[in-house]
């Protein structure tokens, strides 16, 4: 599928100069999440500390049940945090930002059934009190960047799972936000389309300026995508290791895959999370 380059790039360009590169958009500063109902209680993530920097692509992996969901909607104030602050643009975050767009695993519960796939990316639009031209070409713009210029009228579910996530995806970059935030967004969709939809964010992430997080369990993901990659212990969490991927920004699925840098960071990053499954394994077992 070809994606069609749009006109964002002037406010691309407006984005990338709207935050001082030395501070953080988001800093997560101890962060800590426990959830406690009256039988019991599961320390989800013990500590997590890390900062963004404006126009990064930072990938977060970790082994399932880690508490990578659970940070996630603390990062986006969906969830109350036991300890510790997350600070977005300055701004200690206690609801959802304004600046903020997430994207679930969950491409079939995330989109409106009833609604066009034209609806369901203009809806945020109108809720953000976006003008009606202007909001017009944004949609325009964003479902020609995800290749689905022809598929306005379609509905979500006469879609497949690949389209719907790009649905999904169309939907958060006409937002512009300042950061988008994924949360194992492609782990329902089939090998071929999941690739696709890998080159997709990086080419929106290089032609937007927009800072991504994005979570993932799989570590070559992580690599594939990220400029950086934190690993997070498993539970109760904490980062292992903040890794620098010094892969060069022209990524292809054939050839960066097969370049023995990304095979070393690749294995690098399976041994740390091995050796933290030995070695500070949870002693109670495991709630899921
Ligand atoms: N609402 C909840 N109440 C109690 N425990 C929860 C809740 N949500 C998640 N957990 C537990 O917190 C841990 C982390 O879950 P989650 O954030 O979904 O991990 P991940 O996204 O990395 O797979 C798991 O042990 C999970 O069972
Ligand atoms: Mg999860």
């Amino acid at each position: 599928m070809t994606t069609t380059p749009v006109s964002i790039d002037a406010a691309g360009d407006r984005d990338r100069t709207k935050f001082n590169r030395d501070r953080p958009v988001l800093a997560v500063e101890h962060v800590q999440k426990t959830y406690r109902s009256r039988e019991r209680s599961v320390e989800a993530i013990r500590d997590l500390h890390f900062t963004v920097q404006a126009g990064e692509l930072v990938c977060i992996v970790g082994p399932s049940g880690a508490g990578k969901t659970t940070l996630l909607r603390c990062i986006a104030g969906l969830l109350p945090v036991s300890g510790g602050t997350v600070v977005f643009e300055g701004e200690k975050v206690s609801a959802p930002p304004a600046g903020m767009a997430v994207v679930f695993q969950e491409y079939a519960r995330s989109l409106f059934p009833w609604m066009t796939v034209r609806q369901n990316v203009i809806l945020p639009l109108k809720e953000k009190k976006v003008p009606r031209a202007e909001r017009a070409r944004l949609t325009d713009e964003a479902l020609a960047a995800v290749g689905l210029a022809d598929s306005h009228d379609a509905y979500p579910w006469q879609l497949s799972g690949g389209m719907q996530q790009r649905v999904a995806i169309a939907r958060a970059v006409a937002y512009e936000p300042d950061i988008l935030i994924m949360d194992e967004p492609f782990a329902a969709v089939d090998a071929q389309t999941r690739a696709e939809l890998e080159d997709l964010v990086r080419e929106l992430w290089r032609r937007l300026g927009v800072t991504v997080l994005f979570v993932t369990h799989d570590i070559d993901e992580a690599v594939y995508l990220g400029q950086r990659v934190l690993i997070l212990s498993n539970r109760p969490t904490v980062i292992l290791e903040d890794v620098a991927i010094d892969l060069p920004d022209d990524r292809n699925q054939l050839e960066t895959r097969s370049d023995p840098v990304f095979a070393a960071h690749r294995a690098h990053i399976y041994g740390r999370i091995q050796e933290a499954k030995r070695g500070t394994a949870p002693s109670r077992p495991s709630s899921d």
